[in-house]
């Protein structure tokens, strides 16, 4: 629970206690225990007397009921910039949150009397069988969270069998992380303005046996990211210690610039990009093109005239423009705009197997994690990211079994109702 809430609740339990009706003297005993925290049921033990427990917060990734968890644990565990810049969005975040409530818009149909004792939760992309839908998507600077960043990632990918992707901005290199990984990951590109730069992490990643790039296009620079830069407030340290100041000092820890010259690059976002880039990266590469940050129907018929293939529906987990518009609301006129010639994959506000069922009934090809597993990571590295991967299969699982869907081929319109 995160402070403030313990804060209210306590606050709420001292003025019932100080209550007229509790000095009733039939009420006092029973109820006072009931609701005072302190005062421990007849035989229990306190919390704070547990040496595992403290306060709301899971010291152990196995402690963990759910994904949200792991974001309390992340916060403990963090510097508070870099909390502040895992958690934020843009203006007053409010797309973030809209991005997780728009799952509560869509309700579930379930289906009965379906033999659901034998589940088969594959799926498969450009003709490769990945056991579960649930991807991991770009996240930058995966050290910030933890020292071992993007490789323990691969590996909690490899355990659990998950597509990854690795941000352009990654903290170990794409060499290193296919390693850790066990096999190919998919490449993000965030192009920059020169030409030669996004033509040198293509080749690199291509040489790293990537399959797919996927081209961000929801980024122009400067963002409003004030969490970010209201938790610098609470935070001693001097960023420049490790951040420095400008382009080159920022990408000198980024190993996809290693030997690039970037005299030239005036930011990662390219605000010049138009569907000619588009054009241009793909008469540049062979492997699988997709674009990452398409809301709309008509974007998603110019990246299929664009001979793109396959389409990200995200808004950058609301780092990008405070739209307010959650993803989960854009996937359907995604899905109709591609007709099915390509796949469509969607991320944001991703919490519960229930939003991954819904995402899928949808019409997504699969579904993406950013925040949870970097939460995941952050507390507990490795294994944290394990546990969230794990618990959202799980999740996925009881709520496949329990709608009557035996496989995600047959999660199909037909389990959901909505938006209301
Ligand atoms: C991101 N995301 C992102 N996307 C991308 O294409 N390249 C990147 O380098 C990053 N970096 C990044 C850093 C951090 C800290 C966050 C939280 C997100 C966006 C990411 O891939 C994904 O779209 C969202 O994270 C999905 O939303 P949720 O799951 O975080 O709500």
């Amino acid at each position: 629970m995160p402070d403030s809430q313990s804060r209210a609740r306590r606050q709420f339990l001292k003025f019932l206690a100080a209550s007229p009706l509790l000095a009733a003297p039939a009420l006092a005993s029973p109820l006072r225990t009931l609701l005072d925290p302190q005062q421990p049921a007849p035989g229990s033990t306190l919390w704070s007397e547990k040496s595992d427990f403290h306060g709301d917060v899971i010291t152990s990734p196995e402690q963990a009921f759910d994904l949200m968890e792991f974001e309390a644990a992340a916060k403990k565990a963090l510097p508070p910039a870099h909390f502040g810049y895992l958690a934020t969005g843009v203006d007053d975040d409010a797309t973030v949150r809209a991005n997780h409530e728009g799952y509560s818009h869509f309700q579930l149909r379930s289906r009965r009397l379906i033999d659901v004792s034998k589940l088969d939760t594959s799926v498969e992309i450009f003709g490769t069988t990945w056991d579960t839908p649930i991807t991991l998507q770009p996240v930058s600077a995966l050290k910030a969270f933890h020292p071992e960043g993007e490789i323990a990632v691969g590996r909690a990918a490899k355990a659990k069998g998950h597509l990854q992707m690795l941000s352009t901005v990654s903290t170990c290199s794409v060499e290193e992380v296919t390693a850790a990984r066990g096999g190919p990951v998919w490449q993000q590109l965030y192009p920059t303005n020169v030409w030669e730069i996004t033509r040198a992490i293509i080749t690199r990643a291509e040489r790293a046996g990537c399959p797919a790039i996927v081209l961000t296009v929801d980024l122009q620079e400067n963002s409003n990211r004030e969490t970010l830069f209201k938790s610098r407030r609470y935070d001693d340290r001097d960023c420049t210690l490790c951040h420095g100041k400008g382009f080159a000092s920022y990408v000198s820890r980024k190993p996809m610039f290693d030997g690039l010259d970037v005299a030239k690059v005036t930011g990662l976002h390219f605000s010049g990009m138009t569907w000619d880039f588009v054009k241009r990266l793909r008469d540049t590469t062979t492997r699988k093109l997709l674009i990452k940050g398409i809301v709309t129907k008509e974007d998603a018929q110019l990246a299929v005239e664009h001979g793109v293939d396959g389409i990200v529906v995200s808004n950058h987990g609301g780092r990008a423009e405070e739209t307010l518009r959650p993803t989960i609301e854009c996937l359907p006129e995604v899905v109709e705009g591609v007709r099915g010639k390509i796949p469509v994959l969607v991320d944001g506000g991703v919490r519960r197997g229930t939003d991954i069922f819904k995402a899928l009934a949808l019409g997504a090809t699969a579904v993406g994690i950013g925040r949870p597993y970097a939460w995941g990571l952050a507390a507990f590295g490795q294994e944290g990211v394990e546990a969230v991967l794990a618990i959202l299969r799980r999740e996925l699982e009881t709520v496949m079994r329990q709608v009557g869907a035996r496989s995600v081929a047959e999660i199909s319109r037909s389990y959901v109702i909505g938006p209301r």
